[in-house]
This record gives C-alpha cells, structure tokens and sequence, in this order.
C-alpha cells in the first residue's frame, strides 16, 4: 500500500511532486502514478530537507509517515514545505508520533527507540514530537485528530494545517 494514499491525494487536473530520498523506495513509488494513471506527478529523488522545487509551487503539500524519519532535520524539512506552498497553502499530515498523553507510554518509547530505530524501524524514530514541530514551524493548525494505534507507534495524528 506504500504511497498510494499520499498520490491518491493529489487532485486530478493538477500537477504535482513528489519527492523520496531512497533509491529502492523511490522505484517503489514510481509505480503508483502509473497504477492510478497519473502522468502529472514528477516523482525525485530528495529528503524532505532538500526538496528544490520552486517556491510557491503547491496549493497542498501531503507528508505521510515521514517526519518519524526526517528526525533532527523537521524544522529544515518544515521551513521547505513552508517555501513551497503557496500563500494560504494546505500541509496535511498523516504521522505517529510521541505519545505526551501517558507517562508509560511514553517512557517505553524513548527505552525502545534507540533498536527500533536501527533494527526494525530502519531510521523510523517512534517518539517524535511532529505536532509540535509544524506548530513551531509557523503553520496554524486547522484541525487534528488524534488517535491510539500499536505501540511504539501510537498515537498516530491527522491533521490539516495551513502556511501563517
Ligand atoms: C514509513 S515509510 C513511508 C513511505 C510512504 N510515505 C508511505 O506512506 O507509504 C518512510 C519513508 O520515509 C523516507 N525517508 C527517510 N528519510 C527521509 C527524509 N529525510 N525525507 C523524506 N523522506 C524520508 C524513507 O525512505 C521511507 O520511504
């Protein structure tokens, strides 16, 4: 099911990017536009902190399950997204992050975080504070649901916010 939410996003009769940093991940999602039929989404190879489109290119900017890799980089990653959107842009999120709502919770997370990140979650960090970051970033936050999954991974937040 690997990037076929964030393409199925993107409306029809629209141009969009798309950008992924992982040779292997990036073959992956290639085959997504063609399966939906899409042959307006440029699809390159970049991190989230490194996207080179031009500004204000995007009335909307989709993230899902990403921030949790970009880690340390989000603000940089944030301030692209920022870049890119155009004035009264979109930026919807779907990502897990720190659980700030049960003290075990979160403490099982920062004690598994340091194997889950290089063993199973291959640089996926569980316990990042995502929300937060877009807050600092300068987005207002339309709106957020947040909701219990399995952890480490829980809760996961969906959410729309838009450039100040
Ligand atoms: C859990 S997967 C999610 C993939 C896809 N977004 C989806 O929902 O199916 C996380 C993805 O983030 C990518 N990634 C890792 N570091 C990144 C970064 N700095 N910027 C953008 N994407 C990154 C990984 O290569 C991986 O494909």
């Amino acid at each position: 099911m690997r990037y076929r939410g964030e393409l199925r996003a993107l409306p029809r009769r629209r141009t969009g990017g798309a950008t992924e940093p992982d040779k292997y991940m990036l073959e992956h999602a290639e085959k997504r536009p063609r399966e939906l039929g899409r042959t307006d989404i440029e699809l390159r190879r970049a991190a989230a902190e490194e996207m080179a489109f031009e500004d204000g290119s995007f009335d909307t900017v989709v993230s899902c399950l990403v921030f949790c890799h970009v880690g340390d980089d989000a603000p940089k990653a944030l301030g692209h997204i920022q870049r890119l959107l155009k004035p009264g842009g979109t930026f919807r999120f779907m990502e897990h992050v720190r659980n700030d709502e049960s003290g075990f919770g979160r403490n099982f997370q920062d004690f598994v975080n340091p194997v889950w990140k290089r063993l199973l979650g291959a640089g996926c960090n569980c316990n990042r504070r995502t929300q937060q970051a877009i807050e600092d970033a300068g987005f207002g936050i339309d709106w957020v649901k947040r909701q219990k999954t399995f952890p480490p991974t829980s809760p996961v937040i969906y959410g729309v916010a838009r450039t100040g």
